[in-house]
């Protein structure tokens, strides 16, 4: 949600800015725009819409300098213009910025009573307005920067640059993550590691609260109180080729391409030695205290949480509840004792989990969370980060995040369950063996993808799309649903099979198609049942499940795609994949942005 960059180098800094923007265009792609230092003179070119533009205007327009910082913007205040733009500039300063300033009226008007003007509607003026009057005031360009952040409430990540400091950077960091990567003879600011990721490997990450001076030859570094601190520097390895879209059209493809060797890796990564039960890092959790599990998260991490209440509960028989962390956080839910709280984040820095997470603290006997970045403020504020190991993803639609999120709730689910003696031994062995061969089956269910590829250029044709599941099918039917409106904008709905004669049936007609999920499993005759219903309204069922379900449940289907046999508990996992194939190649049909959906972004980092 809005990245931002900053390099003080020994080469023009604009094609670097350029480039680094383009590895944090995930995070937002309504506008974008950089800002250097040259021979002492400040400037700045800003585009509308992708980074591309951007790229076209310096062709025509460059932007000399060795020193910069540049901004893709998610917007939040202000529609995205060329004027609403960053970097914002204000006499001799340039700032750029991800997050919201909250107190940024009161700001204005403090401001517009000393005579400031303002030209645009965004939030992040006001802070480059704010420096510059300080400057005006007689500050030095670093002491404006330090006081400016002393008057700033809300979230955010910052970069300012100055006019006539072309070896000068002020960064802070405040509830959006910051990275300063070191370079030879050279430093940078970054949103994340990856956008640094092939200027350096040695980052340093700012703390809650924490500013820094950054020159080419030093790094200070304060904290929220004001005292210059140690941040350790790190060797961050970042697998260039997870980042390239390599031979593939879009990073979704490659992602969901990409899910057996990842899951394979997550799997062994938690696996003991001889196979036969599961590993936690450091202390792991004491299960056996566990009265009662409270999961959190947003969107598809959401719906991971929901399936893994299905495991929780039926395998190792813990209660569980789970609520969308908008709504958690502002709920006040007593949390009583014996509660473990655990959160489901990709990014580690979504603002409402935080928020959740940050409520809990404190109150749950202890915090874990179940994260893709472990450097994210999700895992470091977390008693126990437990590491997805998906890689880095690119693509706004998660899709390996999602399996990955899944494998290692269910075998945390497994290990609750060998903890509480609520499995034997050689049940858990059998769950871990068939996990195991997920990566395998995954390969297999790819196997469709032609197939699949032809049911959804015909499903593209439609409106509105059900999608139907039971059980821990219900919640892989949400995320279905979320996958295919997030990236094909058809409109999609997901409903509990046995909630469809409560309502929603009075939407199937002709032109609805409904996707039914249903392995053949103990709840697959109940999920018939409702198909049936489905098509005695002349719905069109586009039946997925395996050759035991396709024998007995077929007949009538308008289509159907079969998978591999797969024992119940995983079903979710393996058909994440078709779901996640349905969505790509319908988006495909209608010719929509697959990588960077209208009005999304990746990293929520604003609530
Ligand atoms: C949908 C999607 C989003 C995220 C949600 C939470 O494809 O990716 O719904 O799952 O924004 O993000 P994280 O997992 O980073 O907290």
């Amino acid at each position: 949600m809005c990245g931002i960059v900053g390099v003080l180098g020994s080469h023009e800094a604009a094609p670097i800015l350029v480039e680094a923007l383009k590895r944090l265009e995930y995070r937002g792609y309504d506008s974008a725009g950089i800002a250097t230092v040259h021979d002492g003179a400040l400037d700045r070119r800003r585009a509308v819409g992708k980074l591309v533009n951007l790229s076209d205007l310096l062709v025509h327009d460059p932007l000399r300098g060795k020193s910069g910082i540049g901004h893709t913007r998610w917007a939040t205040h202000g529609a995205p213009t060329v004027v609403n733009a960053h970097p914002h500039r204000a006499g001799p300063v340039a700032v750029v910025h991800n997050g919201i300033i909250e107190n940024f009226r009161d700001l204005r008007e403090e401001l517009a009573q000393k005579g400031f003007s303002f030209v645009t509607e965004t939030d992040t003026e006001t802070v480059a307005l704010l420096a510059q009057s300080y400057v005006s005031e007689g500050l030095a360009p670093v002491d404006a920067a330090l006081k400016t952040l002393s008057r700033l409430e809300g979230a955010f990540a910052l970069a300012f640059l100055f006019e006539g400091e072309d070896d000068l950077i002020v960064a802070a960091r405040k509830g959006s993550p910051l990275a300063i990567g070191h370079g030879d003879g050279e430093m940078y600011v970054g949103s994340d590691a990856i956008a640094l990721a092939p200027l350096t490997n040695e980052i340093t990450y700012l703390e809650e609260g924490d500013s820094a001076v950054v020159t080419r030859s030093s790094l200070l570094i304060r904290d929220e109180a004001g005292q210059e601190v140690t941040r350790e520097a790190k060797i961050i390895n970042i697998d260039q080729s997870m980042v390239d879209k390599g031979n593939h059209k879009h990073f979704m493809a490659k992602e969901i391409g990409e899910q057996p060797m990842v899951l394979g890796q997550a799997i062994d990564h938690y696996l003991s030695k001889d196979g036969k039960s599961v590993n936690m890092p450091g202390n792991g959790l004491d299960f056996t205290k566990i009265n009662r599990l409270t999961m959190v998260a947003c969107g598809t991490a959401y719906y991971a949480c929901l399936t893994a209440k299905y495991w929780f509960e039926q395998i190792a028989g813990i209660p569980v509840e789970v609520d969308v962390a908008s709504e958690f956080r502002y709920r006040e839910p007593p949390i009583t004792d014996g509660t473990v709280a655990l959160f489901v984040s990709q990014s580690g820095e979504t603002a409402d989990t935080l928020a959740a997470l940050r409520y809990c603290a404190g109150k749950a006997d202890s915090i874990v969370s179940v994260v893709n970045v472990p450097e994210s403020s999700i895992a470091r504020e977390s008693d126990l980060a437990l590491p997805i190991l998906a890689g880095a993803e690119i693509g706004v639609a998660s899709t390996k995040a999602f399996t990955c999120q899944l494998t290692v709730l269910l075998m945390l689910a497994l290990k609750a369950a060998e903890d509480r003696g609520a499995l034997s031994a050689d049940a858990l062995a059998q769950h871990l063996s068939d996990l195991r061969g997920i990566p395998g089956l995954i390969n297999q269910a790819m196997g469709a993808e032609a197939h699949i590829k032809d049911v959804a250029q015909k499903l593209s044709e439609a409106r509105d799309i059900l999608f139907l599941g039971r059980g821990r099918m219900f919640p892989l039917a949400l995320e279905g649903a979320l996958k295919l409106k997030e990236i094909s904008y058809i409109h999609a709905e997901a409903y509990a099979s046995g909630e469809l004669k409560h309502g929603p049936i009075a939407l199937i007609d002709k032109h609805v198609p409904v996707v039914v999920m249903a392995p053949h499993d103990e709840l697959f005759d109940k999920s018939i049942s409702n198909m049936q219903e489905v098509m005695a309204r002349a719905g069109k069922v586009l039946l997925i499940t395996d050759s035991a379900g396709l024998k007995e449940g077929a007949e009538g289907t308008w289509q159907t795609i079969q998978m591999p046999q797969v024992s119940p508990v995983l079903s979710p996992i393996l058909y994440a994949v078709p779901a996640q194939l349905l969505a790509y190649y319908t988006a495909i049909a209608k010719g929509t942005d697959v990588d960077q959906p209208r009005n999304l972004a990746k990293s929520v980092t604003v609530e």
